[in-house]
């Protein structure tokens, strides 16, 4: 049986104080939750100490982003291997704040995948369409586009340290979340593409992720879906009492 990925990305909120008293709160709410993944993703700057605080518990530590090498003149980036060194086990890689914002590219994304597997880091890949890509009819091929280039050169054994995580830009911080039947809908279609890239097996396997807009009010209804295997939480995971309830899947 598949577990859940219930993951914070606290983006860039929380200073290092703000962040340890957020995790400290997570360490127990979440004591007993047993039967689905935990991950929270801190700023850069607060990954050591949260790390501190949740080391030996049932939460894992991811960063957000990461650069392609790893040392060397690459000015303000962070290599895998540093991210490691501070107890990161995930890595979030092509979120659509640093597409659309940042700029980046998906062959950029693709060697960043790569890097991160390539020194032991899981990774969640980001997809998703903007508004006007929705409206004319574009979502699959977007997402296609995005899923073919960033997992090229990724091999069938590394795919079991893949996660996708759909994310469409238009339900990102806005409070419109993706009505849990047209989130399927995209979800079985990455599905049926992994498995044409990969094989069913590998399709079945891999962890897709919705973000956009979860709350506790909306995650039983998204988690209630076939393909839908975990949430990436954004400003709801900032509160330690609502991201309690998401990952307990607690309506209220
Ligand atoms: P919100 O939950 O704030 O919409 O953000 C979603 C997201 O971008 C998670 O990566």
């Amino acid at each position: 049986m598949k577990r859940y990925l219930i993951a914070g990305n606290w983006k860039m909120n929380k200073t290092t104080g703000e962040a340890i008293e957020l995790a400290q709160k997570l360490v127990e709410s979440l004591k007993d939750v047993n039967d689905r993944d935990i991950l929270i993703c801190p700023p850069f700057t607060a990954l050591y100490s949260v790390y501190q605080v949740i080391k030996g518990t049932n939460i894992k530590l991811g960063a957000q982003d990461v650069f392609y090498e790893n040392s060397g003149a690459f000015t303000g980036e962070i290599s895998p291997i540093m991210l490691k060194d501070v107890g990161c086990e995930y890595v979030i890689i092509g979120h659509s704040e640093r597409r659309h914002i940042i700029g980046e590219t998906d062959e950029l994304i693709n060697k960043k995948i790569k890097a991160a597997i390539n020194n032991g880091l899981k990774t969640i890949l980001c997809v998703g369409e903007l508004l006007e890509e929705r409206e004319a009819g574009k979502t699959l091929e977007v997402v296609k586009t995005q899923i073919e280039k960033g997992l090229n050169g990724v091999s069938k054994e590394e795919m079991k340290n893949v996660v996708i995580a759909y994310e469409p830009v238009w339900a990102i911080g806005t409070g419109k979340t993706a009505k849990p039947e047209d989130a399927q809908e995209v979800h079985a279609y990455i599905r049926e593409l992994l498995s044409k890239l990969y094989s069913k097996e590998i399709a079945d396997e891999t962890i897709i992720q919705y973000g956009g807009s979860v709350k506790a009010s909306n995650i039983d209804s998204l988690m209630a879906m076939p393909d839908i295997d975990g949430a990436l939480v954004g400003g709801a995971s900032l509160v330690a009492e609502e991201f309690t309830r998401i990952v307990k899947f607690i309506k209220q």
